[in-house]
């Protein structure tokens, strides 16, 4: 008997998939923004897009594939283009970090020692200019970025790299910035906005339709053919397309992915619709293993005293004194060192993981998070 999965790491959140369905068109408008570049690329100006919508719906992995396509253009033309790409959630640091990660994806044999964040910049620019290289940069998860820091100049430097050597061409012909929402834009100053431009691309959330292609098209290299259906892959869709989970494609996966070991573990030949139920039931559309994975030790600790304090108190919300307790306790069990939670709740309010109304008063954001609580701890104990 085959087994239930063909290839189960085709359901994991780093596999970028080979085709994208409904985000062709998407797809060809970005290329097409900057396809004059392909052909006259010194001529062809600085140029900022902005791509906004929910989560799991497509951004990051359609821009990826955009510029990918744009590179191969650049090399029918014999022209070199570079991507750079940059999670700013996963990336973090300050600007002058997220300047020295260009740097080495960009230039990597250029020195970024000792150099100002400025000063970066210019080099890089130059580097390219001196090898005849161009560059797509992309800024993913701004707006991330923007809230949890006080710095947004990192705005203002990428709109204006043409700026810096105003009678060369710039070499770097786009920058791409994604978020969710334009929330962020309260938090940047008039000469920012202006040169971001206002006007994103607006990713829609996929329909029932839409999602039940894109699950079947990556359930046929995940499973075996006989081991889904397009009963639960229908299924599926609709809890994805409910509004607890919002369209998040990320979390149809997951409960595609869990569904599947479940079906493994109890040895049916294929999975269920019972099965799929206990495990939508069970894990949170809150929280997914990619955003488990992102979470430092110090976070994943954090969140565990957060859960941990809620049930001994069995209360919606718990104060910071009772979290600090149990976190003091877990570093105990784990033989790790005591720390500082509250340095830690505003990245995990930020990832909207948890709720603080105050000190006084600090909850979960999803309930089903609290069944999390060994995932978690299986996080953490690995390191
Ligand atoms: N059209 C599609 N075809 C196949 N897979 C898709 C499609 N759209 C999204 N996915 C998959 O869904 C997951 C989420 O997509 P992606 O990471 O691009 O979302 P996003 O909009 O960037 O979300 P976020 O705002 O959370 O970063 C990925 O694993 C991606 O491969
Ligand atoms: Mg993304």
């Amino acid at each position: 008997m085959p087994g239930i999965f063909r290839d189960r790491t085709k359901l994991s959140p780093r596999y970028v998939p080979e085709e994208l369905p409904h985000r062709q068109q998407q797809i060809q408008q970005i290329v097409h923004v900057f396809s004059e570049a392909a052909t006259d690329p010194d001529r062809f100006p600085l140029t900022i897009l902005q791509v906004v919508g929910n989560a799991g719906i497509g951004k990051s992995t359609t821009v990826i594939k955009s510029a990918k396509a744009l590179e191969d253009r650049f090399a029918q033309n014999h022209l070199a283009l570079k991507t750079a790409y940059i999670n700013l959630k996963l990336q973090g640091g300050n600007k002058f970090a997220i300047y020295r990660f260009l740097l080495e994806r960009l230039a990597p044999d250029l020195p970024s020692q000792g150099l100002s964040a400025e000063e970066m910049l210019r080099y890089l620019l130059r580097y390219l200019r001196d090898n005849k290289q161009y560059a797509l940069i992309i800024m993913d998860e701004i707006d991330y970025l923007i809230k949890t820091s006080k710095d947004s100049s990192i705005i203002y430097d990428l709109t204006r790299l043409n700026e810096f050597e105003p009678d060369k061409p710039c070499n770097i012909k786009g920058v791409i910035f994604i978020c969710r929402s334009t929330d962020f834009y309260s938090r940047l100053d008039p000469a920012e906005l202006s040169t971001l431009g206002r006007v994103p691309m607006e990713f829609q959330p996929y329909s029932l339709e839409q999602v039940s292609d894109i699950l079947s098209s990556r359930c046929k290299q995940a499973f075996n053919s006989r081991a889904i259906g397009s009963d639960v892959i229908d299924q599926v869709a609709r809890i994805t397309i409910s509004p607890q989970v919002n369209g998040d494609v990320r979390y149809a996966l997951d409960l595609l992915l869990y569904a599947g070991n479940l079906a493994e573990s109890q040895g049916t030949e294929h999975v269920t619709l019972d099965q799929v139920r206990k495990v939508h039931g069970q894990t949170s559309p809150s929280i997914t293993t990619e955003e488990i994975e992102q979470l430092s030790r110090n976070q994943l600790v954090s969140l565990v005293a957060v859960v941990r304090a809620l049930k001994s108190r069995k209360k919606q919300y718990v104060e910071l004194k009772d979290i600090r307790l149990h976190a003091a306790e877990l570093a105990e069990q784990l033989g790790i060192k005591k720390m500082e939670v509250e340095d830690h709740l505003d990245e995990l309010k930020v990832r909207k993981l948890i709720e603080v109304r105050s000190f006084k008063e600090i909850g979960l954001h999803g309930a089903a998070l609290s069944e999390l609580e060994p995932i978690l701890m299986n996080k953490v104990k690995q390191g």
